[in-house]
């Protein structure tokens, strides 16, 4: 064992001089081995972050900011440089001109209205950053993993054991292939489904750590989720139905989306998109895909029953799927339900 890198451990038998001289080291000493060490440990996107930061400054002291990226909405100290890291290459790349505003800071991700760059289309864009924060949050991703879904940034399943391993030990390189899986698997879903005619975001750039879609609204107004939204009956009714299309037409594609909620679905004017999916995953190769679709299906009807009687929602899964597929749920495989 190194004791340079691990100044708390227990001397062993073959280092008794170096371990004698690891306790003879002064209080101050090891803590300043031990902060070294800390430095060296942390997430790497962090560091970069603080090099970027200052890079940065030192280049604004001269009038040199790399790009001419100079955007409106600039966050705080830390989220300046996140952001212009993240969302500057869709700059570069011509597809923004500019960041309006913050829209939300969800769980995972901070979203933000841009403008669009003229040549794009739509006047207003959504740069969806995934948190770095993330790495640590998603205790549960192992279950929406099984079956081989994980992703390269180049949205390729990662086959390799080494690969796999390194994700499933949370080295640094397999955070980072992790976050780089979730980003791959959204653009991939927002990519088919868009194909597909479903009711979501248009894709219009990703890169290691962002999305770039249509926004849903307008700048000072973007759509609020469903759950927020009161509605008539007869608009209920409509969107029920609606939902239920975009619910089909996601079967339809082999995309369960694994955290539909009406916390997922944007309404503005009529208008709903279904967005959120870096979680979501292929029917086949995931042997609990029913029972995240069954899920989905239950929290879709927990939030339209305030407004009529609704099917049971195990039921209307099973009957989806069978429509779908033409065969009945896998439900022996299911396993135990998803937390
Ligand atoms: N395309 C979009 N247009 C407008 N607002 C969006 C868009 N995508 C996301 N948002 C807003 O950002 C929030 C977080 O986005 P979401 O994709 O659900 O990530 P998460 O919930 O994992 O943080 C949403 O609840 C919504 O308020
Ligand atoms: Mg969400």
């Amino acid at each position: 064992m190194d004791l340079e890198t691990n100044p708390t451990s227990q001397p062993d038998s073959e280092s008794e001089n170096d371990d004698a001289l690891t306790y003879l080291r002064g209080a101050r000493e090891q803590r300043a081995v031990r902060a070294a060490r800390d430095q060296a440990h942390r997430p790497r996107l962090t560091r970069i972050a603080d090099r970027e930061r200052q890079r940065f400054r030192a280049a604004a002291e001269f009038n040199l900011v790399p790009s001419g990226f100079q955007p409106t909405f600039r966050g705080k100290q830390f989220e300046e440089n996140w952001l212009l890291e993240s969302l500057g290459g869709f700059y570069d790349d011509s597809l923004i001109s500019d960041i309006l505003s913050q829209v939300k800071g969800g769980k995972e991700a901070n979203v933000y209205c841009c403008l669009a760059h003229p040549s794009l289309g739509p006047r207003w864009v959504a740069g969806k950053v995934f948190r770095p924060r993330m790495f640590r949050n998603l205790k549960n991703d192992a279950a929406y993993r099984t079956g081989g879904e994980l992703r390269g940034a180049d949205g390729k399943a990662l086959r390799k054991k080494r690969e796999q391993r390194a994700v499933a030990d949370r080295t640094t390189v397999g955070l980072r292939m992790l976050h780089q899986s979730w980003l791959a698997n959204e653009a991939g879903a927002l990519g088919r489904l868009q194909q597909a005619g479903a009711l979501t975001p248009r894709l219009y750039g990703v890169n290691a750590n962002a999305l770039l879609m249509d926004f849903h609204g307008e700048p000072g107004d973007p759509a609020p989720t469903l759950n927020h939204i009161t509605l008539g009956k007869a608009e209920a009714r409509r969107l029920y139905d609606t939902v239920l299309e975009q619910i089909r037409i996601m079967l339809r594609c082999e995309i369960i989306h694994g955290d539909l909620s009406a916390f997922n679905i944007l309404y503005y004017r009529g208008e709903i998109r279904i967005i959120d999916f870096p979680q979501s995953m292929n029917p086949w190769r995931n042997p609990r895909a029913f029972t995240f679709f069954r899920r989905d299906v239950t929290r879709v009807l927990e939030y339209f029953e305030r407004y009529a009687d609704m099917p049971e929602p195990g039921w209307l899964a099973r009957a989806l799927w069978r429509e779908a597929y033409g065969e009945d749920a896998p439900e022996t495989l299911g396993g135990e339900r998803p937390a």
